[in-house]
C-alpha cells in the first residue's frame, strides 16, 4: 500500500487556504505528521478518509482515486479513523459501541463482529470494562476506545489525529506500544504536537507549515537539521540570538537549551527531534525532502 498525493490543494468557504499544492508519496510504515496549530494537519487528513473533498489536486491511497465517489467509497473500506475530535454515545457500553462501528463498517456477520471487539478491547486493556458505558469512562479509556474502533476490520490505511492527547505517561506509552504492533504493508499516519511520540515510533516524518509541505524524509533526518546548532548556555537572563527550546533553574543559575549559531562560551550538544523541528521552523525553508 502506499498513497500518492499530487498537487493538492484545499480553500474552505470564506477563503481560508488550509492547503496549497502538496505533493507528497507516503509509504507503508509509520509516518508522522507535525506542524503547528492551524498548519493544516487535521484538513490533510479528512481529505485522506475522504470525509473532505480537496478543491484541487489528487490523491490516489493505493489504487483508489479519493477524487472520485467510487474511489472514496472503497477507501472507506480500508480506513481506520480516529478523528482529533471523536464523539462517541454516552449511554453505550464499550462493546456496544465496538460492535456498532464494527456494522457501519460494513462487517456483517454477527460471530466475526464480536470476535473481533473481544480482541480489540483486549489489545486497548479494555477487556474488563466492555459492559460498562462509554459516558463514565475516563478521556484515556475513551482514547483507547478510539483507536479500539480505527483498528476494527483490520485497516490497510490507519489515520489518527492527536490521539495521545491529554494521556497520561502511562497510557502513551501503552498507546505507543499498541501503534508500534501495527507494521505489516500498512500505512499509519499520526499527527501530534508530541514530538516524542513520532521520536518513538515514525521512522518517517513530514512537517506541515502554512498549507506547505516544510519537510518530509527520515525522522533522524529532521533530527539532524539541528545538529552543531543545539547548545546550553548559562546566563542569568534570556539570551537573544538563539530559540530557546527550554531553561532549567539550578541554584547555580538558569541553564538554557537553544537552537541557533552557538555564541562563544556555549556547549553544543547532541539534538532531538524537538530541536530538528525548532531548526526547520527557524530556517523558513519551503519544500524540502530528503526521499
Ligand atoms: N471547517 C473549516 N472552515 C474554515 N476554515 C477551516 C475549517 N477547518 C479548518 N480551517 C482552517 O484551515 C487551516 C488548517 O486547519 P487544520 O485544522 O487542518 O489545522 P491543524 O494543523 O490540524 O491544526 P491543530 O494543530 O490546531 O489541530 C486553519 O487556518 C483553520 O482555521
Ligand atoms: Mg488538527
Amino acid at each position: 500500500m502506499k498513497i500518492v498525493i499530487e498537487g493538492l490543494g484545499k480553500t474552505y468557504r470564506g477563503g481560508q487556504v488550509a492547503l496549497a499544492g502538496i505533493e507528497l508519496r507516503v509509504d507503508a510504515g509509520m509516518t508522522g505528521l507535525l506542524g503547528p496549530n492551524g498548519a493544516g494537519k487535521t484538513t490533510l487528513m479528512r481529505i485522506l478518509t475522504g470525509v473532505l473533498r480537496p478543491t484541487s489536486g489528487r490523491v490516489l491511497v493505493g489504487e483508489h482515486d479519493l477524487t472520485t465517489s467510487a474511489g472514496r467509497t472503497a477507501v472507506k473500506r480500508l480506513l481506520g479513523y480516529l478523528p482529533q475530535e471523536l464523539s462517541l454515545y454516552p449511554d453505550l457500553t464499550a462493546r456496544e459501541t465496538l460492535d456498532y462501528i464494527a456494522l457501519l463498517k460494513g462487517i456483517d456477520d454477527r460471530k466475526a463482529r464480536a470476535a473481533q471487539t473481544a480482541d480489540l478491547l483486549d489489545q486497548v486493556g479494555l477487556a474488563e470494562h466492555g459492559s460498562r458505558r462509554v459516558g463514565m469512562f475516563s478521556g484515556g479509556m475513551k482514547r483507547r476506545l478510539g483507536i479500539a474502533q480505527a483498528l476494527l476490520g483490520d485497516p490497510r490505511l490507519i489515520v489518527v489525529d492527536e490521539p495521545t492527547a491529554g494521556l497520561d505517561p502511562h497510557e502513551r506509552m501503552r498507546f505507543r506500544a499498541l501503534l508500534a504492533q501495527l507494521g505489516g504493508d500498512r500505512v499509519t499516519i499520526l499527527s501530534t504536537h508530541i514530538l516524542d511520540d513520532v521520536a518513538q515510533t515514525c521512522p518517517r516524518v513530514c512537517v506541515l507549515g502554512g498549507g506547505a509541505l516544510r519537510y518530509h524524509g527520515t525522522t533522524a533526518g529532521l533530527t539532524e537539521a539541528a545538529a552543531g546548532r543545539t547548545y546550553l548556555l548559562r546566563a542569568d537572563s534570556q539570551p537573544s540570538g538563539g530559540t530557546v527550546v527550554n531553561a532549567v533553574t539550578d541554584s547555580a543559575g538558569i541553564e538554557y537549551r537553544l537552537v541557533g549559531d552557538p555564541p562563544p562560551g556555549a556547549t553544543v550538544i547532541t539534538p532531538t527531534l524537538e530541536d530538528g523541528y525548532v531548526a526547520l521552523l527557524q530556517a523558513g525553508e519551503t519544500t524540502k525532502s530528503t526521499r
